[in-house]
């Protein structure tokens, strides 16, 4: 493990652990305040944050950040948000798990830099990876369980949303159960 963003950070990016490195413009390490106490955590870079460097930078990411500011989260004040994967899978196809269990090394170590008390998972694959092989999005997104002392929750991707947009109501819920869950455990903003 990295001690130090300084060491972390120049290593990740120029990571060639996987074959996703060649098909990249950039490796998106991940964005917002690194001394926040909740991180989001994505499945992998799309064309758009490929392009530019940075997490839920496309139309997904707009969303994303309009569902923040609902519960006066935003990415460059009080939250954390990284990528299962940083590197963009070919035609944005799901990563590999062999690309996962690679890449998930760099998240596990800004984890451990970033101390969160809670992570929220953003679509199936983060959740599978994070909390459970066998998570299931649609029944179990909006339930926090405690893992080594962290509070995890998923929620719909917000790719999804774009894709089915009656199921914003349920996500929105999920966001107002992630503030309630801020201020139960008395976390700054
Ligand atoms: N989708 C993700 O899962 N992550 C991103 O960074 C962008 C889109």
């Amino acid at each position: 493990m990295y001690q130090t963003w300084e060491e972390l950070e120049p290593v990740c990016m120029s990571c060639q652990k996987c074959g996703l490195c060649e098909g990249r413009t950039n490796l998106v390490f991940g964005v917002g305040n690194k001394n926040s106490k909740v991180l989001f955590i994505g499945e992998g870079p799309g064309e758009q944050e490929d392009l530019k460097g940075e997490p839920f930078v496309g139309r997904s990411g707009q969303l994303l950040d309009k569902m923040l500011a609902a519960v006066d989260l935003d990415r460059h004040k009080n939250i954390y948000i990284a990528n299962i994967v940083k590197c963009r899978p070919p035609h944005n196809r799901d990563p590999l798990p062999e690309e996962q269990e690679t890449c998930i090394e760099w998240l596990r170590n800004q984890v451990y830099l970033i101390k969160p008390k809670i992570i929220v998972c953003l679509g199936r694959i983060a959740a599978m990876k994070l909390i459970r092989p066998d998570f299931k999005i649609t029944k179990e997104h909006g339930v926090f369980t405690e893992k080594n002392g962290v509070w995890m929750m998923a929620t719909l991707h917000p790719a999804a949303l774009l894709r089915n947009p009656h199921n914003k109501p349920d996500a929105f819920d999920d966001f107002i159960k992630l503030r309630e869950k801020m201020d139960e455990l008395g976390l700054e903003i």
